[in-house]
């Protein structure tokens, strides 16, 4: 059986129904805004996987509204307050949003090279994107990480992420301490989302739900998501 698949910075794009356009393309919404990095630099540094009882619409949502840091991520909300968030937005199939946060820390941009000749105003800066449906990424000034995310059941998904570091950061013992430091902010973020998701999900479930709100501030691109997956679904 032959499947359709392009290569993207060692990773690997299928498309098992043959009709998604050219990865390039798909891509551009997120290639665009990222000129000034080096990609070409990266290398895979490892791995973090989690298996959670909640459903993967929900792990997405989660990916792409920054309303629940100041409540989830105590460490995170240090390093970028809420006064320099935005909502993000959809640029065609990819939601983008940054922030400039105020200084480096342990895991985001502290002890580890950076991509080279990279401008001095993204050297402070975190993009995060959404390829919909599949693909998630955070560029800070010194990797790549990326978050796939695969259903299991209705109640239960798969995630996988993946760490790229700039050269020698990726396995060197010189950088051996950064670099686990920043596995172990990943661990530790994640698992805060976790909780909550799975939470959550039990939530869902309960004969109080009434659908809840959402915010129009934050929760436009989260409303957006959620037609994009009827839409899709309905079409098939
Ligand atoms: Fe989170």
């Amino acid at each position: 059986m032959q499947l359709r698949c392009e290569l993207w910075n060692d990773c690997i794009f299928v498309n098992v129904s043959g009709d998604a356009q050219p990865l390039q393309e798909w891509l551009f919404p997120m290639l665009k805004r990222t000129r000034n990095y080096d990609f070409s630099k990266l290398r895979w540094a490892g791995k973090l996987d989690f298996e959670l009882k909640a459903n993967w619409k929900l792990v997405y949502e989660n990916y792409m509204e920054g309303y629940h840091v100041f409540a989830v991520h105590p460490k995170l909300l240090k390093f970028a307050p809420m006064n320099v968030r935005w909502s993000g937005e959809w640029t065609e199939q990819v939601f983008y949003n940054d922030y400039i946060f105020p200084a480096p820390a342990e895991g985001r941009g502290d002890g580890l090279p950076r991509y080279p000749n990279l401008p001095d105003e993204d050297a402070r800066r975190g993009l995060w994107f959404l390829c919909f449906p599949h693909f998630a990424a955070e560029v800070y000034p010194d990797q790549f990480t990326l978050l796939v995310s695969y259903p299991l059941a209705s109640d239960k998904t798969r995630e996988e992420l993946h760490v790229f570091l700039i050269g020698d950061a990726a396995d060197s013992e010189e950088y051996r301490l950064p670099r686990d430091a920043l596995i172990a902010m990943w661990d530790d973020l994640n698992r805060e989302d976790i909780g909550m998701l799975e939470l959550l999900q039990l939530g869902r479930l309960s004969p109080a739900y009434d659908g809840g709100r959402r915010s129009p501030h934050w929760e436009a691109p989260t409303h957006d998501f959620g037609r994009r997956v009827i839409e899709n679904i309905i079409s098939k």
